[in-house]
């Protein structure tokens, strides 16, 4: 298409200004073509592994927006659980979006649920995905062996992306032999309610791969964002440090955990302070990133992991979800 435009152009002449003029307006005209058609996303099919709490998300809004859904997971048990929270949250969906439209609220939820099927055997159902998302517990060597098995069984054309929060896209694309269609889609808990998508890139990444997953992030009704393949990507990078200085401080004895807390909302504004946060988060889930990234970059000062963190976590002291943390919980 280049050389194309290339030899048009190079017959253009002064002596010719309609034609100029004509010529140029069809090539803007192609041009706005192919924008417009390279916006428009190819994904229709899309398959979700695993269905726990970030899956059961991407494949609701997924179906939400009008995609075909195929959602995997290890036993039927899960999926039907899975299934059951789904229409829950679509439900509380509903209520917002209909509000004065219970007939339309009903159908919404039906024709969702009506686009997700479920499967334990995702080899012989990924045919026709264009794109398979992954989110399966967060281990390279899982992740590693589910998508070896995948690569075998998908057709050429399929996309695939991990929802990794913490490990290398390219490190778990190397299993595969479509690293060129091999991304990182990072989404947000709780997937439903929250707006952003990191769309992670690997130097392997194509454009077409890249274009295809922020399009579809945007067709989500999410704001994607584009990052490379780098630790924590842009919000994790900057979350889990910041996080991890305010353990130090603690450590240090520099100020208590509640005088750090109010001292970020009320000084810096942020709804929540960091040990708040990382009680929220789960100290488990902070000290996984930190150690991973600790042994990958042990000079990063930043990385380095906590005395009391790792003591919090050995007590099963876990945050919220634990009923204890750096603060108690009823
Ligand atoms: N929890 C978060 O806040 C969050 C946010 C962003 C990204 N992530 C990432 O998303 C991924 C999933 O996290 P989660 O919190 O949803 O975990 P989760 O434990 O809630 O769900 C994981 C699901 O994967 C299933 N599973 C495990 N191995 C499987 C396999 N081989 N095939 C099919 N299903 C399998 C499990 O049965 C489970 O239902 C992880 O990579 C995590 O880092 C999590």
């Amino acid at each position: 298409m280049a050389s194309l435009f290339h030899c048009t152009a190079s017959k253009l002449s002064s002596a010719q200004p309609l034609r100029h003029a004509l010529l140029r307006k069809n090539l803007a005209a192609i041009s706005a073509f192919f924008s417009t058609s390279s916006s428009q996303s190819a994904i229709k099919n899309v398959m979700v592994i695993g269905s726990g709490l970030m899956g059961a998300g991407i494949a609701q809004v997924a179906a939400a927006t009008n995609h075909q859904v195929t959602m995997v997971d290890q036993t039927n048990a899960i999926l039907t659980k899975s299934m059951r929270s789904i229409e829950k949250s679509l439900d509380r969906v509903a209520k917002k979006k209909f509000k004065d439209d219970a007939e339309g609220g009903n159908k919404f939820v039906a024709d969702t649920l009506g686009r997700i099927t479920i499967t334990t055997e995702p080899n012989t159902a990924i045919g026709d995905t264009d794109l398979l998302i992954e989110a399966i517990v967060e281990n390279m060597r899982t992740k590693h062996k589910l998508f070896t098995d995948l690569d075998n069984a998908a057709p050429s054309h399929t996309i695939f992306a991990s929802n990794t929060s913490s490990l290398p896209i390219r490190e778990i694309a190397s299993v595969t032999k479509r690293k060129d269609k091999f991304g990182g889609l990072h989404f947000f808990n709780p997937v439903p309610m929250m707006k952003l998508v990191e769309v992670v890139r690997t130097p392997e990444t194509t454009d077409d791969t890249f274009d295809a997953l922020f399009q579809f992030s945007k067709e989500l009704g999410k704001v994607p964002v584009s990052c490379k393949d780098t630790p924590g990507f842009v919000v994790n990078r900057l979350l889990v440090p910041y996080i991890m200085e305010a353990v130090r401080m603690l450590e240090r004895g520099d100020a208590s955990a509640r005088d750090i807390d109010t001292a970020m909302k009320l000084g810096a504004g942020y709804p929540m302070g960091p040990m708040e946060l990382a009680d929220y988060v789960g100290l488990d889930t902070t000290k996984f990133i930190i150690d991973g990234w600790h042994e990958e970059y042990p000079d990063v000062p930043l990385f380095e992991p906590s005395e009391i963190l790792n003591d919090l976590v050995a007590r099963n002291k876990l945050g919220r979800k634990t009923g204890e943390g750096f603060y108690k919980y009823d």
